[in-house]
C-alpha cells in the first residue's frame, strides 16, 4: 500500500517514514525517525512539489504513476535541492522525460552539478506564477532556510503553503498527518531540536521569510518533514518566529565536562542555589554523556546557559569545546551566560569558557567560579552569587 494521504480534493500528499537512518546529516540524532514529504497537485496540468530521499522508499514514481490515474507529469517543482528531498529527481525525469523542471536558477545550477540534468528546465524568479488550471502558484524565494536556493510554493487558491524545511520537524508520521490527528506534545522537543540543529543557524533568514509572507493568507502549511498544519497553522508559525527570534523561556540549562566528579557536584550545587533564588525550570546536563544535539535544542528553549568545564590540559575540556563551538558554529543568540570550573595545576576550563563567552555576542555574568581541587565549604560561596545573578536576570 502507497504511503499517500489527500491533503484536499486535488492535492496528495507523498510520504516517506525513515525509521533507519540514524543520523540526519550523518551528524544528528533521529531516535524518533523522520518524515520526507512530497506533493502532488492533480489539476488540468499536473505538479509534483519535491521529491524524497532516494531509496527511502521502492516505489515512489509507482506511487506518483498512480496518483496520476494515467495522465502526465507536467511539471516538477523543486523548492529545495538538499538530497532528503531531491533524490528522486532523476527516476521522475526518466519516468516521464518531457516533465518540466520549475526551480530557481541556483537550484537549477544544483541540479546539474548534482543530476547532469539540463532539459525541460522552466527558471522562475521571485514572485513568479505558474497556473495550473485550477490552481494559480506563485513562488516566494526563501534563500538559507535552509539551503541558499530555497524557495517555497504558495497555492492562492486553496491557500496552501509548500513551505520546504521551514515549519518541519524530526520524528515520523505515526498514524496520523495532520496537526488536528496527531499529539503535539510529543512532537514538541524534536520539533525544537530540529530548528536549533538544522535550521536555527538562518534564524534571521526566517524572519526575512516571515516578512515576505506578512499578508498572505495561509490556511494549511505542508512542509518537506513533519505534520501538515491545517487547523491551526498558527501554531507553528508562532513556535517558528519565537525560535527565530531566540527567545528563550524563563528556564536555565547547566551543561558541565567532569572527569571525577568535583565539576558535576558544583553543576548540581549551581542548580540548587538557582532554585533556591526562584528558578523552577532548571535541567542539569553532563556534555560527555548527552549528544549534542540534545544540548543545543535545551539551550534554544532557555533564557539561562550555565557552563561548567573542567581543565584539561589548560584549556576546556574537549567535550565543553565541542559543545562550545557547535554553538559558535550555529550562533546561538541572546542568551546570557553564567560560568564555572574546577582545576588540578593552572587551571584553564574556565578560562576557555570566558574566552567563548567574549566571541559568543550573548551577555556574561561577571560572577563566575573556578575551584582549586575538590569543592568544599566556603570555596563554593561564588556559586550562590552566580546562581542570583542568573535568576534575577531570567526571572527579571
Ligand atoms: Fe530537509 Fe534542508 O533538507
Amino acid at each position: 500500500m502507497h504511503n499517500t494521504r489527500n491533503v484536499s480534493e486535488r492535492i496528495s500528499w507523498i510520504g516517506v517514514n525513515d525509521r533507519i537512518t540514524p543520523l540526519f546529516e550523518a551528524m544528528w540524532p533521529m531516535p524518533n525517525g523522520i518524515a520526507y514529504n512530497s506533493y502532488l497537485i492533480n489539476d488540468e496540468k499536473t505538479a509534483l512539489l519535491d521529491t524524497v530521499k532516494l531509496g527511502s522508499t521502492p516505489d515512489f514514481v509507482e506511487t506518483v504513476e498512480e496518483l496520476l490515474g494515467g495522465k502526465e507529469l507536467d511539471y516538477l517543482i523543486i523548492n529545495h535541492v538538499e538530497l532528503d528531498h531531491a533524490g528522486e529527481i532523476k527516476s521522475i525525469v526518466k519516468r516521464w522525460p518531457s516533465v518540466k523542471i520549475v526551480a530557481n536558477a541556483m537550484a537549477q545550477k544544483m541540479i546539474k552539478n548534482y543530476f547532469d540534468i539540463t532539459e525541460n528546465q522552466m527558471e522562475v524568479q521571485e514572485g513568479d506564477t505558474l497556473s495550473l488550471g485550477h490552481h494559480e502558484l506563485t513562488f516566494v524565494f526563501a534563500p538559507w532556510v535552509h539551503w541558499p536556493e530555497v524557495m517555497m510554493t504558495y497555492d492562492r487558491t486553496e491557500k496552501v503553503l509548500f513551505s520546504a524545511d521551514a515549519f518541519g520537524s524530526f520524528g515520523t508520521l505515526d498514524g496520523g498527518l495532520f496537526d488536528d490527528e496527531l499529539n503535539f506534545d510529543y512532537y514538541h522537543d524534536d520539533m525544537r531540536r530540529y530548528y536549533a540543529n538544522i535550521v536555527g543557524k538562518f534564524s534571521k533568514f526566517v524572519q526575512k521569510a516571515f516578512a515576505k509572507l506578512a499578508g498572505i493568507e495561509i490556511k494549511i502549511i505542508c512542509p518537506l518533514h513533519g505534520m501538515i498544519w491545517r487547523t491551526d497553522p498558527q501554531k507553528v508559525i508562532g513556535l517558528y518566529d519565537k525560535w527565530s527570534r531566540h527567545e528563550g523561556d524563563n528556564a536555565v540549562v547547566v551543561m558541565y565536562a567532569s572527569m571525577y566528579g568535583n565539576t558535576a557536584i558544583l553543576a548540581d550545587a549551581v542548580a540548587r542555589e538557582l532554585n533556591a533564588a526562584g528558578v523552577k525550570d532548571i535541567r542539569v546536563y553532563d556534555v560527555s554523556k548527552t549528544h549534542v544535539s540534545f544540548l543545543l535544542s535545551e539551550i534554544w528553549r532557555c533564557k539561562g546557559v550555565v557552563l561548567g568545564s573542567c581543565a584539561y590540559y589548560g584549556g576546556l575540556h574537549p567535550m565543553m569545546e565541542h559543545l562550545t563551538t557547535e554553538m559558535e558554529t550555529i550562533g546561538v543568540k541572546n542568551k546570557i551566560l553564567g560560568f564555572f570550573g574546577s582545576y588540578t595545576w593552572s587551571g584553564g576550563g574556565v578560562r576557555g569558557l570566558k574566552l567563548f563567552g567574549e566571541k559568543s555576542g550573548c551577555e556574561v555574568l561577571p560572577q563566575t567560579l573556578d575551584v582549586h581541587g575538590t569543592p568544599f565549604g566556603d570555596k563554593m560561596q561564588p556559586l550562590k552569587e552566580l546562581a542570583e545573578a542568573m535568576a534575577s536576570r531570567v526571572n527579571g
